[in-house]
């Protein structure tokens, strides 16, 4: 069918044209949002799932809600091994400018100066970071270089402005699990701070599904601060939703027996759905779908996701770790359960303390996940059957 109409966005937080079986995450966002703005104590929501099953694009929806709600908001991405300071300054920033308060300057030059102020003491003027920001600058607050106090001050007094005018701030953290430990404790005592004042602002963050147990080894008291909503695959309904709804926007349809296969071979993960979807719309001749179109485009799908998917993935390990990586499909029969370390050494032939860097390093590059000691999965779905079928 005609390609130019073909609805399907199969790509990293590519806006779904029906964004399917997210409803009760809309709703209890709707009723944090309400309870904050009136200073009544609510736990954040933070988004865990998988690679692929649709996190940011929630999180991006969630952003509209609040935006729709009257909020300030501004958006970040945790990177391993960066420094917190400048993407979250630049997130306030925005959700200060998003607020569109007249008397926010001072604010705005609190923000300058917790941007501005170096994690690392003495650094010549040429090295300091330049926050981009034109009000004047504010010292004494949020720039003593200890994170967890200036955080707190900062979120006080960003919160304070919008409290003022009745309304809120949230800012959207992806990536969570890349925060360092310095950081994700600040993130949480400031939190905590905010919340037993009745102050309105909010973090709301997504990741991988190890996030709750990397907060935790922070903050023991992080679970009554975030509400944490699993993001996965969708169910038979939902699926066929996202299918069938983009379809009849453009008077088209799948037959029944299409959506049978549909659902099988995509097993309803939101990337699969939108991958397979693409392909199948295009190579179609005529509405409706059939089970016939699904199964000669399966191919192709499978190649494009060999490739964008799981292929650009598997790159970024090393052959070190593309072998840890294989043991660990071997032993993993549904690939979602966890492999024991052990096991994987035992398998490899190698002692398990010799191959911590590789396991660390996959952990880092966020192709596998570690939610419980001594266990490892992949962060990929489907993965473990790319490497078999790789061979
Ligand atoms: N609820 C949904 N219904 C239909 N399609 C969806 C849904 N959520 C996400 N998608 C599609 O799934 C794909 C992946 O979404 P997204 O990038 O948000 O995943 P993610 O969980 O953030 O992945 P990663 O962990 O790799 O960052 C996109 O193509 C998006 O359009
Ligand atoms: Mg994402």
């Amino acid at each position: 069918m005609d390609p130019i109409r073909n609805p399907y966005a199969p790509g990293a937080g590519a806006r779904p044209p029906e964004l399917a079986g997210r409803d009760d995450t809309l709703r209890a966002f709707d009723v944090v949002l309400k309870r904050v703005a009136q200073g009544r104590p609510e736990r954040s929501l933070v988004l865990t799932g998988l690679r692929g099953v649709g996190k940011t694009v929630l999180l991006n929806r969630l952003r509209y809600s609040a935006v729709q709600a009257g909020w300030g908001t501004g958006k970040l991405e945790a990177r391993p091994g960066a420094d917190l300071r400048r993407p979250l300054g630049a997130a306030i920033h925005m959700a200060i400018r998003e607020l569109g308060h007249a008397d926010a300057q001072a604010v705005l030059g609190t923000v300058k100066a917790f941007v501005e102020r170096q994690a690392r003491p003495g650094a010549k003027p040429s090295e300091r970071w330049q926050a981009g920001i034109s009000a004047p600058l504010v010292t004494g607050r949020a720039d003593s270089g200890d994170i967890e106090i200036d955080l707190v001050e900062l979120f006080t007094d960003v919160a304070g402005l919008a409290a003022d005018h009745g309304t809120g701030v949230a800012l959207f953290l992806d990536e969570m699990q890349d925060l360092g430990p310095g950081d994700v404790s600040a993130v949480c005592a400031a939190c905590h701070e905010l919340g037993q004042q009745g102050l309105p602002l909010i973090v709301v963050g997504a990741g991988l599904p190890h996030v709750p147990t990397v907060l935790s080894a922070s903050k023991s008291y992080s679970e009554r601060l975030f509400s944490y909503q699993r993001i996965g695959r969708l169910d038979r309904a939902a699926a066929d939703l996202a299918l069938s709804v983009p379809a009849a926007n453009e008077d088209a349809a799948f037959e029944p027996e299409a959506l049978d296969a549909m659902y099988e071979l995509t097993g309803g993960y939101p990337y699969f759905i939108q991958a397979y979807g693409k392909v199948v719309w295009d190579l179609a001749a005529a509405s409706p779908i059939t089970v016939e179109d699904v199964r000669s485009g399966a191919p192709e799908a499978e190649a494009d996701l060999a490739v964008g998917f799981f292929g650009s993935r598997f790159e970024r390990a090393t052959p070190g770790e593309r072998d840890y990586l294989r043991a660990m499909a071997e032993l993993a029969a549904d690939d979602l359960g966890a492999v024991a370390s052990a096991d994987v050494a035992g398998r490899l032939g190698r002692k398990p303390q010799s191959l911590s860097p590789a396991r660390d390093s996959l952990i880092k590059k966020g192709l596998v996940y570690s939610a419980a000691r001594g266990a490892v999965s992949f962060t990929v779905p489907h993965f473990g059957k790319y490497l078999r079928d790789q061979g």
